[in-house]
C-alpha cells in the first residue's frame, strides 16, 4: 500500500496514528491528516435523551450540541441546499485541508464549531451572536459572526467570505447511522479550543460550575436543541 493512501490522524490520547481512509466511510478528513482531531464518537439526542434523527432536522434551523467538550458549543444546520463536496480550505498558518461536504440522505447536514477564530465571539447561553442565515436574511445561506461581521460560506466548510476572520470555523465531522442517527467523531480544521478555555473562565464558572466541568470531555451522548432554546440573546445585527 502506498504511503499516501493512510492518513495521520491524531488519536483522543493526542498520539499519531495512520488509518486507511477506507475504514472510515465518509468521516470528513484532512488533506494529510494534519488538522483532523478524532473525539469520542458521541451520538446526538434530543432534549428528551431520544436519537436525533437526521431526517428530522428541520432545514434552515439553527440547533446547538456541545463537543468535543462540555463547555464548547456547536452549530447544526440542515441546510437548504445541497453543500460543495472536497472544499479546499486553509487555516491561519496556511495548512491545506479538505472538507468533504455534508452529510445526511441529501448531503445537507453540517456542524461548525461555534467560537470564531477572529477574536472568539461563541455561542453560550447568555448570547449568540453566531447564526445561519436563510433566504431573506442579510448573508442568506451563510453562518455570520456578528461579533464584527465576518461571513462564512456554510456550503463550503465555513471559508470566510467576508470580514476580518483569519481561517474557516472549525467543522465538527459527522456521521450518520444507517438508522439515520448522527453521530460527531472528531474536529477537521484549526479549532481555537485552547485559546477559548483560557479566556473565559468566569463565563465558564458561571455558565458550566466550573472550567474544569467545561473542560470536560463529551462522551457517549450530545444534547442537541434548538439554539433559541440554548441561548437566551440571539443577536444578529
Ligand atoms: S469575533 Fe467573530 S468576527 Fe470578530
Amino acid at each position: 500500500m502506498e504511503r499516501r493512501n493512510f492518513l495521520k490522524v491524531l488519536s483522543a490520547t493526542g498520539a499519531v496514528i495512520a488509518i486507511n481512509p477506507s475504514t472510515i466511510g465518509q468521516t470528513l478528513m484532512a488533506k494529510d491528516g494534519a488538522l483532523y482531531k478524532r473525539y469520542a464518537k458521541v451520538q446526538l439526542v434530543d432534549g428528551s435523551g431520544a436519537p436525533l434523527k437526521a431526517d428530522a432536522l428541520k432545514t434552515g434551523e439553527n440547533y446547538v450540541f456541545n463537543y468535543p467538550y462540555a463547555g464548547t458549543s456547536c452549530l447544526l444546520v440542515n441546510l437548504p441546499m445541497p453543500t460543495a463536496k472536497d472544499v479546499e480550505l486553509t487555516d491561519e498558518f496556511g495548512n491545506e485541508y479538505v472538507w468533504k461536504g455534508g452529510v445526511g440522505s441529501k448531503g445537507t447536514i453540517v456542524a461548525y464549531s461555534g467560537i470564531c477564530p477572529h477574536q472568539l465571539t461563541h455561542i453560550n447561553k447568555n448570547d449568540s451572536f453566531i447564526t445561519f442565515r436563510n433566504p431573506g436574511e442579510r448573508f442568506a445561506g451563510d453562518i455570520v459572526c456578528d461579533g464584527h461581521t465576518s461571513v462564512y460560506d456554510a456550503e463550503r466548510g465555513c471559508r470566510v467570505k467576508e470580514g476580518k476572520a483569519p481561517q474557516p470555523l472549525a467543522a465538527i465531522v459527522l456521521e450518520v447511522g444507517s438508522d439515520n442517527t448522527l453521530w460527531a467523531v472528531g474536529v477537521l480544521g484549526k479549532d481555537k479550543f485552547h485559546e477559548f478555555f483560557g479566556s473565559f473562565r468566569r463565563e465558564l464558572k458561571e455558565q458550566f460550575g466550573s472550567k474544569r466541568k467545561a473542560k470536560a470531555k463529551v462522551a457517549e451522548r450530545a444534547e442537541t436543541v434548538l439554539l433559541s432554546d440554548y441561548t437566551r440573546d440571539i443577536v444578529k445585527l
